[in-house]
């Protein structure tokens, strides 16, 4: 396949992430027979530098022309940079919100899972982080607080600055579709999050999520405030599948979903529209404080390269490739410093498994490890699936009893699936009992066979 992608390298940690991710790419497209050409794109401080604004028509043009654009991040620091000196429509976050606008990129996926790998990297309490949890976030991304009319202004001689946050019934319904969409391909849960007891913009969304949930009876919808769904991401993290939310409550909350997973180096992201065409990102920003020093987490950049293969090219395979590698790399414990153990955590550790990783040193492992471990990976058809799972290999090798799991937190699918099964019961039976697919019970009892 020819693929054409643009690429915004960016400002900070940008430039360093985006090259590992795109020898990654090459990799795989030498691997599976593709070929990729990439056209550099300017945006943010490194477009204010050159073309004194962040996004110029011509770039936006040329994101349109491509394929699918690969970013790495935006911004400086705020205190010293230049950029901040300009007017806030001229600054590098500008250029981002106008990209995503002039692409109608509605649909933000944003996948937080907790490796088995680095629960040890996880801040929660242990017996948290061992369930593990698999969730991702939809976030709306082109309305709301981020594109509603703004201004400051002196009222009686009071300074006073407005924000409108505006949705209309469309736009809800088409993200929320979304959301049930790829519900369907993973747990069949949907959480729709808004702040109902206040604002009329969540009402709205609440009863809108409500209708279109009425074209997918297999999905369990629930609806919870945004403050009560804060807590829960670092109570009960693994009850979650897909969180569907608006702008402004998205990026908050796939901030706080990062950090649980270890570091918001991890995180990876697809901005996506009604046609094939994405933009894929790390939700991370442009950490200018280590910018140059080699030591950023590269993996949310090579995991939203992933969610390229998958979403616009249809290279399933291919992605989870990278995501295997990825999977190893973590399991022979290569870490960039964000990911480190704890010092108590290390002492558990030979030491010497736990060398600071020189990003550069990723993608030679991983094209190791491609190559040699993906035809020996066995992967169900899908990978959502697959990933729905991650979460509950964690908790299929705790030592620790179910029964005393359920003391401090309520059971999820795939543990309940286990105990009808070590209960003699038949999956046929299981999955009727659960209102699950009689293949995703299987695949559950067969992922943890001898854990
Ligand atoms: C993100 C970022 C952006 C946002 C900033 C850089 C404008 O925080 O992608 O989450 O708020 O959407
Ligand atoms: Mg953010």
């Amino acid at each position: 396949m020819e693929m054409k992608i643009g690429v915004i390298k960016g400002d900070g940690i940008g430039p360093e992430i985006v090259d590992e991710a795109m020898k990654v790419l090459d990799q795989t497209a030498k691997v599976y027979g593709h070929s990729i050409s990439y056209t550099q794109l300017l945006m943010g401080g490194a477009s204010i530098d050159v073309n004194g604004v962040p996004l110029t028509e011509e770039t936006l043009q040329l994101a349109k022309d491509s394929d699918a654009v690969l970013m790495g991040s935006i911004g400086g620091d705020a205190k010293t940079s230049p950029w901040y000196q300009l007017e806030p429509s001229k600054r590098p976050e500008a250029g981002l919100l106008q990209l995503r606008k002039g692409l109608n990129l509605f649909a933000n996926l944003r996948p937080a899972v907790l490796y088995d790998e680095l629960k040890g990297a996880c801040p929660l309490k242990k017996e948290i982080a061992d369930r593990g949890f698999d969730l991702m976030i939809m976030r709306e991304l082109t309305g709301g607080l981020y594109f509603g009319k703004r201004s400051t202004e002196e009222i009686d001689g009071v300074l006073t600055a407005k924000d409108e946050l505006t949705y209309n019934e469309n736009e809800i319904r088409r993200i929320a579709k979304r959301a049930f969409d790829i519900a369907m391909k993973r747990r069949k849960k949907v959480t729709s999050v808004d702040k109902a007891n206040v604002l009329d913009s969540s009402r709205l969304w609440r009863s809108v999520v409500e209708d279109v949930a009425k074209d997918y009876p297999d999905v369990t919808l629930e609806h919870m405030l945004v403050d009560n769904c804060a807590m829960q991401i670092v109570h009960n993290p693994c009850q979650f599948d897909v969180v569907l939310t608006e702008n402004m409550f998205g990026d908050i909350l796939s901030d706080e979903a990062s950090m649980v997973t270890g570091s918001i180096g991890m995180l990876s992201s697809a901005s996506l529209n009604d046609t094939r065409f994405g933009l894929y990102e790390p939700s991370g920003g442009s950490a200018p404080d280590i910018a140059g020093k080699g030591i950023a987490n590269p993996i949310a950049t090579i995991l939203s390269a992933a969610m390229m293969l998958r979403y616009t090219f249809d290279l399933d395979k291919e992605a989870e490739a990278i995501e295997a590698a990825v999977k190893q790399v973590l399991k022979d414990g290569y870490r960039t410093i964000d990911i480190m153990p704890q010092e108590e955590d290390k002492k558990k550790n030979e030491p010497e498994r736990f060398q600071a990783l020189q990003p550069d040193k990723l993608p030679e492992i991983k094209e190791f490890s491609f190559a040699e471990q993906a035809p020996h990976i066995e992967r169900p058809q899908n990978q959502e699936s697959q990933a729905a799972n991650l979460g509950n290999t964690v908790s299929a090798k705790k030592d620790t009893p179910v029964e005393e799991k359920e003391e401090s937190l309520p059971e999820n699918n795939n543990d309940k699936i286990l105990r009808l099964h070590k209960q003699g019961m038949s999956s046929v039976d299981i999955a009727k009992e659960l209102g699950l697919g009689v293949g995703e019970v299987k695949l559950v009892i067969n992922l943890f066979k001898g854990a």
